[in-house]
């Protein structure tokens, strides 16, 4: 079958291909500990899930307006209001079917054959394959594993050319788990203004940060940043909604106005009882958000003091998300390995240890770990991953 060119290239997502790498070995009955998971192991808290019940008996089973319901567009206008301090008109959001299609829908209005989009490495992956769907030309900058990962404004400078229409930024990061500082955004911010090219800012992880540096949205820092800004968010991760399939973008009033057109002939509408869904979690309490981000945040101070205990794993460490992406390239030599996917294959088949390849990041010599099971989970990986270094060294 000849399918069209724009998907010829395009690549499965390393991060499910490894999930269910691990699901197979466990349907075949061995004892496989997955560390790939991009999402929070906890149910979606009761509150949300009575709302979604009500909202589907009480008849809300039909189309919605294409960019999503007045409810909740009021609710996101509250939440940017009390969480950022930024204040939105309703034309200015949108709703979206999870805020990976939010950031799928703003690159197709936004480029043109050829245009560029700057992409910090390591990135999320489906930055590249999105940008490359819109026919523009993801433009890898690469972060210094000794600047924590993140872009400087004199590496941002360097990288745009008259064709670069916008940069991702996304902080906290998936999958390095560090965030960006105030300072560090305004300079970012001011390169951005100057050359008039567009931010991305992915904040899908701003409810899960462990330090006291608190989340910024780069859009919070001028009026004029906020208009150079879309941001893109959602319940995905905050209250542990990954299936609801509910995300959004907020910014500029011609764009959301396009994306909106779009959505209308591709989605109609996210799905109606999931915006209901979405509206609770966002108007109830949040407390259940707390209580999650304290489980995590334990589990990443015990799961990093394992980890960098064992020979050849050295580790940035996170201060959001649920990830760990630690450098295991000194581990991989010593280990004899050519490259760290056989070392994760190897560790796969003889530990039983599901973690992804930091190459699907564009990142080779890392390895990214989800934090988001158990701690009892979290302490035996750890113990199998030293043991596999130990019995190869
Ligand atoms: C950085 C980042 N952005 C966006 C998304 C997409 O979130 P959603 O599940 O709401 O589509 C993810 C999910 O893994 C992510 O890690």
């Amino acid at each position: 079958m000849e399918l069209a060119n724009r998907v010829q290239t395009l690549t499965p997502s390393s991060t499910l291909a490894i999930t269910a790498k691990a699901k197979e070995l466990k349907q075949a009955g061995h004892d496989v500990i997955g560390l790939g998971a991009g999402e929070p192991d906890f149910n979606t808290p009761e509150p949300i899930l009575k709302a979604a019940a009500n909202a589907m008996y009480d008849g809300f089973t039909k189309y919605t307006p294409a960019g999503g319901t007045v409810g909740l567009k009021q609710a996101i206008q509250q939440k940017m209001k009390e969480d950022q301090n930024l204040s939105y008109d309703l034309d200015q959001i949108i709703v979206t079917i999870g805020a990976k299609h939010a950031l799928y829908t703003l690159f197709q209005v936004l480029l043109n054959k050829e245009d560029e989009v700057i992409v910090p490495t390591p990135y999320w992956v489906s930055y590249p394959e999105q940008i490359k769907l819109a026919e523009g030309k993801p433009v890898f900058v690469d972060a210094q594993e000794s600047n924590e990962f993140k872009l400087t404004p004199e590496q941002l400078e360097q990288a745009i050319t008259d064709k670069t229409r916008a940069v991702i930024l996304n902080s906290p990061s998936n999958p390095t788990g560090v965030m960006y500082e105030k300072e560090e955004l305004e300079a970012l911010g001011k390169v951005c203004l100057k050359h008039n090219i567009l931010i991305v800012s992915d904040e899908i992880y701003e409810k899960l940060t462990y330090t006291s540096t608190k989340h910024v949205s780069i859009a919070e820092i001028s009026p004029e940043l906020k208009e150079q800004t879309v941001i893109i968010n959602g319940v995905s991760k905050s209250h542990s909604m990954t299936g609801w399939r509910i995300g959004y973008a907020v910014g500029n009033k011609q764009i959301i106005k396009a994306m909106t057109n779009l959505a209308s002939h591709s989605t109609s509408n996210p799905t109606s009882i999931a915006q209901v869904a979405a509206e609770a979690a966002y108007t109830g309490s949040q407390e259940p958000v707390q209580e999650m981000k304290e489980a995590f945040s334990e589990r990443l101070e015990k799961l990093y003091e394992w980890l960098v205990a064992i020979p050849g794993i050295e580790c940035v460490k996170p201060k959001g998300a649920f990830y760990l992406f630690p450098n295991v390239k000194k581990a991989v030599e010593l280990n004899g390995f050519d490259s760290v996917d056989d070392w994760v294959k190897a560790l796969l088949e003889e530990e039983k240890v599901a973690l992804v390849p930091g190459s699907g990041f564009g990142a080779p010599n890392n390895v990214r770990l989800s934090y988001a099971i158990s701690l009892d989970q979290l302490e035996d990986a750890a113990n199998r991953i030293k043991r596999f270094v130990e019995n190869h060294q």
